[in-house]
């Protein structure tokens, strides 16, 4: 007897549902890494050095250990020793670090011992009496200081200078050229939860509660450190308070993991808000000198965009900002070049969307410039350059919806009849009021990654990924996959992330977290699939026997025949007549090479600002912000939203308020806090809206998926800047934009 089915689900992806951790999250029952607390477990407090160069004299070791609660000292003379160098760097993606090796200072929070106690209290107490003496040396914290050298590479290996065609010669024949040069302060990372460990030794095993980007990295760079192998150690990180870039494994949380072997017991260690401030990354500062070259119909003939930037004294990255320049305009010449100086300071390294955020705010600055000079509308400007193919390289692109971006946020925000000239527009209250546009731009990367699916005997599936939530949504997203691999509705989906012994789903870096891990649980729930299918379709109890692999289609939790949707069966049945208690498949993904050799691959989008100035103070207001971006295919439309929302705020924090002030005589950093290292606040970001341009990609990956975590920040940041200039007539070419900036430049307009 063959019943009729009538299975309607539909697909899951697509699909605007709230985060499945959301509860978790709302009622505080989340638990992050610093909420562990094992059995006799310590504090430990790290103190840090209060100067940027040179060495610690003395520590008043004696004082801390006679402190009540304190249960040891640990410093460069009785820390546990390390099976690896901390300055080798030959674990892919590591930084040198700072695991007191000797008393050397290389820059300012550096931390110089750690104290471990009974409880938090007194572990601070204890760090505070250890009072250091220094012997200090002159430092040099500014991009105007230190001798400049071009690095051999930039961001991951990529080349420092890049020429395609003859910029000099484009810039001879053009009839309009503008050079101008743009700062961008140093940002340091200020994610809701600080960086931090939970560590635990049992024997040679390590059992670790710890925020981490990327499980298998982490574990590799640690097996390295302590010469035991990656698989004895275990971590869990199943939510993080914000990562950003920062979280891969910095030297603090090894501190951590130090002391836990230093005293034979648990230790949590988590940095203070001040300490975020120098031993976690931070991006760079960055100096660019634009020059540009326009026909006299406003078709650019040449740009070149260098980059000075900082590293530190001791470590290389260098911010990789000129590469928005290889992508976003169609110059027939195009160079990029770099020159760095070494500073006193932590290391710097990623920082969301690290180089197209910095480029873009300077690139987008200038675009505005020279469509003010060509006497341009600056969309109109940007549409005349529009690549049809990577300027660059030649390639075509995989998609480029953006040409829809702009349409379609030019018509929200209502751009049309927006005057050419500055200062044109003022508000009911007298307030300058500007518009401003920005492009916005990402590369679509992918890594490797590893999942596991499985269809149970009650026709429910388990999914396990070694994934990254960081707030993102991850979990949510990656269920929603899951869910239309597997043929399920996403109520009968159990996804399992966050943990080191799961298979690794890849790093969350890159915005590539979803074309990555989301390939491999794609990939592992087909397999399953593929598996009832061979079972149903080769029993003759089977409604399906017969129907090949491909004549089959798993949707609601039953296989169908995929020429007549009413026949078919549930999971549940065929598990059961095969005598199975599951079915099992691992999955994988892997970067195409042939794709990435044949197409260029971004995320793009279309930014506008308003701003309102008052005309007296200066004061700037950034009252709309409308976004348009074109991601490849959306999995979560509520998710997706979200992070571009988050994005283009920090786009206007980056136009409008952070900014680390370095003491140049003494190297440190002299706004490490919350209430002097300014970000934005509700009041500041009135109105965001983000449009999802829809964007199909046949070739970027077998999701079609581009990653939506970091453009936002690129695009807006400009927009801002120039919806400043269009209020004022003030072009600033140095960010944050100021008050002062703007009063002092009024004089001169
Ligand atoms: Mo991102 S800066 O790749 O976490």
């Amino acid at each position: 007897m063959t019943e009729v089915l009538q299975v309607r689900h539909g697909s899951s992806a697509g699909q605007p549902i709230t985060r499945r951790d959301g509860p978790l999250k709302v009622t505080g029952a989340a638990r992050y890494a610093a909420d562990n607390h094992p059995p006799g477990m310590l504090h430990a407090v790290v103190a840090t050095s209060a100067i940027a160069r040179g060495r610690v004299t003395s520590l008043n070791e004696a004082a801390a250990d006679a402190h009540p609660g304190v249960v040891a000292v640990m410093t460069p003379a009785n820390r546990p020793a390390l099976a690896m160098d901390p300055d080798d760097k030959s674990v892919p993606f590591s930084f040198r670090m700072d695991l007191l090796q000797d008393g050397r200072v290389r820059y300012a929070g550096q931390p110089v011992a750690v104290v471990i106690a009974e409880t938090l209290e007194a572990a601070a107490e204890g760090a505070a009496l250890l009072a250091p003496c220094y012997e200090a040396e002159p430092v040099e914290v500014s991009l105007d200081q230190g001798e400049a050298f071009v690095p051999p590479v930039v961001g991951v290996g990529a080349p420092a200078e890049l020429r395609h065609g003859d910029v000099e010669k484009g810039l001879a024949e053009a009839a309009q050229r503008i050079e101008t040069t743009y700062e961008t302060p140093a940002q340091f990372h200020n994610a809701m939860e600080p960086h931090g460990v939970v560590a635990a030794w049992v024997g040679d095993t390590l059992s670790l509660d710890m925020p981490t980007q990327g499980f298998a990295l982490t574990q590799m760079r640690l097996a390295a450190l302590f010469g035991i192998p990656a698989e004895s150690i275990h971590i869990r990180s199943p939510f993080l308070g914000g990562g950003f870039g920062s979280k891969l494994l910095t030297s603090p949380q090894v501190l951590g993991i130090l002391a836990a072997r230093l005293v034979g017991r648990p230790v949590k260690l988590v940095l203070r808000r001040g300490q975020m401030y120098g031993p976690v990354t931070h991006r760079a500062p960055t100096r660019q000198v634009l020059r540009l070259g326009a026909s006299v119909d406003g078709e650019l003939t040449a740009l070149h965009h260098h980059v000075r930037t900082a590293t530190s004294r001791f470590d290389d990255f260098i911010e990789p900002a000129a590469g928005v320049s290889h992508t976003l305009y169609a110059a027939p010449a195009v160079r990029t070049t770099y020159e760095a100086v070494r500073l006193d300071t932590g290391t710097p390294g990623f920082m969301r969307a690290p180089g197209e955020a910095s480029g873009s705010i300077a690139l987008e600055s200038a675009m505005d410039e020279m469509a003010q000079a060509c006497g341009m509308d600056p969309l109109e400007f940007r549409l005349r350059n529009y690549a049809e193919v990577e300027p660059v390289s030649g390639k075509p692109f995989s998609s480029k919806a953006l040409r829809e971006c702009y349409a379609q946020g030019a018509a929200q925000f209502g751009w049309a009849g927006r005057p050419l000239l500055p200062r044109q527009m003022r508000d009911e209250g007298g307030m300058l009021v500007g518009w401003g546009v920005g492009t916005a731009t990402f590369p679509a990367l992918m890594f490797q990654g590893a999942a596991r699916a499985v269809i149970r005997q009650d026709g429910s599936g388990l999914v396990e990924a070694g994934a990254h939530d960081m707030g993102q949504g991850a979990w949510t997203a990656f269920a929603q996959i899951a869910a239309d691999s597997l043929g399920l509705d996403v109520e009968r989906l159990e996804f399992c992330s966050g943990r080191s012994d799961l298979p690794d789903a890849g790093i969350a870096g890159g915005s590539a977290h979803t074309a990555t891990a989301g390939g491999a649980i794609r990939d592992a729930g087909q397999k399953v699939v593929a598996r009832l299918a061979e079972l149903a379709t080769t029993d003759a109890r089977s409604p399906l026997f017969g129907a090949s692999n491909v004549g089959v289609v798993a949707r609601g939790g039953h296989l169908l025949r995929r020429d007549d949707e009413s026949r078919g069966e549930r999971f549940a049945d065929i598990l059961a007549r095969a005598g199975l208690a599951e079915i099992e498949a691992q999955g994988s993904s892997v970067p195409d090479a042939a794709i990435a050799e044949r197409y260029a691959a971004h995320a793009h989008g279309a930014v506008f600002a308003e701003v309102k100035v008052d005309p007296e103070l200066g004061q700037v207001r950034v009252t709309r912000l409308v976004g348009a971006f074109a991601a490849g295919r959306i999995i979560n439309p509520r998710l997706v939203r979200s992070q571009y929302y988050g994005g283009m705020i920090w786009g206007v924090s980056f136009a409008l308020h952070e900014h680390a002030l370095l003491d140049r005589r003494t190297g440190r950093v002299m706004n490490a806090d919350l209430a002097e290292y300014r970000v934005p606040v509700n009041a500041d970001v009135p109105s965001v809206e983000a449009i999802l341009v829809e964007e199909e990609d046949p070739y970027v990956n077998a999701l079609g998926i581009k990653g939506v975590g970091e453009i936002g920040i690129t695009g807006t940041a400009g927009a801002v800047a120039n919806a400043v200039w269009h209020a004022t007539g003030v072009r600033v070419r140095r960010f944050p934009i100021s008050i002062e900036d703007l009063i002092e430049g009024s004089a001169t307009v």
